[in-house]
């Protein structure tokens, strides 16, 4: 197949520049085999404008810094081909994110927030020793949170979320996911209530809508939709639980306040 001429009609604005407001740039740029948007962006950055702004670090789906909107949809520029698209591709940064400049968002300081208030990180009583064995878990435990660790922190998730365009303190799928890489861990000593009091809200598990765009668009394929069915599940047991144990204190209560 000929090499197209590919129209790109990219987003530009400088937040920090009151002359630069916000449009729509194009740049044309000739196809090359196996082009994908990342090179492309390149030879414009370098041929064209240097001033164009977008992220990139390893260039290979690893790090999570190249996504963006690819005619309307969240992808990365790294993996995605340019032979993949039409000949006029339109690019705009992630929503949802701070807005750095052009196509660069911060993504980072969201992710951060993010895991503080999941508490991203293994809740136990025992004492750190540096020189004991490893703790053990089965293979299939092992896998299963291995799989949830493949977030590469992207945002394509966060950015396709119905719920997380309207509220802005959702932890949208990829907090629902960290959520639950900590409850399968055998080693986190934090209890159904503990993770309810986290997830168990409107900002948490609640919140979804259920569209499952986060699903169609992860380009890790995690298992977004099944850890959604997972969590909403622990968390009904969790408050069934809860009102169970409640029923069965109410005469001691009772008696309490006589
Ligand atoms: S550059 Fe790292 S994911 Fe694209």
């Amino acid at each position: 197949m000929a090499n197209r001429t590919l129209t790109f009609s990219v987003f530009r604005f400088n937040p920090y520049d009151p002359d630069f407001g916000p449009r729509m740039q194009e740049y044309i740029v000739e196809e090359t085999p196996r082009m994908t948007l990342f090179t492309a962006l390149t030879l414009i950055r370098e041929e064209m404008d240097p001033s164009l702004q977008f992220d990139f670090v390893c260039r290979s789906a690893v790090c999570g810094s190249c996504a963006m909107l690819v005619n309307g949809h969240p992808r990365l520029a790294c993996r995605t081909r340019t032979d993949e698209l039409p000949a006029k591709i339109v690019l705009h940064p992630l929503p949802f994110f701070r807005l750095i400049g052009d196509l660069s968002v911060d993504t980072g300081s969201w992710f951060a927030e993010m895991a503080h208030r999941v508490e991203s990180w293994v809740h136990t009583t025992e004492t750190f020793d540096p020189d004991a064995e490893e703790a053990r878990m089965s293979n299939d435990q092992a896998l299963s949170v291995y799989e949830l660790e493949r977030c590469i922190e992207c945002g394509c998730c966060v950015a396709a979320c119905a719920t997380a365009q309207m509220r802005d303190d959702f932890l949208g799928a990829t907090g629902l996911l960290r959520i639950a890489r900590f409850w399968i861990d055998p080693r986190d000593q934090r209890t159904d209530a503990d993770f309810y009091d986290v997830v168990g809200t409107d900002a948490g598990v609640f919140g979804c809508v259920g569209l499952l765009a986060c699903h169609d668009y992860c380009p890790k394929n995690l298992p977004l939709m099944e850890q959604l069915a997972y969590l909403r599940r622990r968390v009904m047991f969790a408050s069934l639980r809860s009102a169970v144990g409640k029923k069965e204190r109410q005469p001691e209560e009772q008696e309490a306040t006589r």
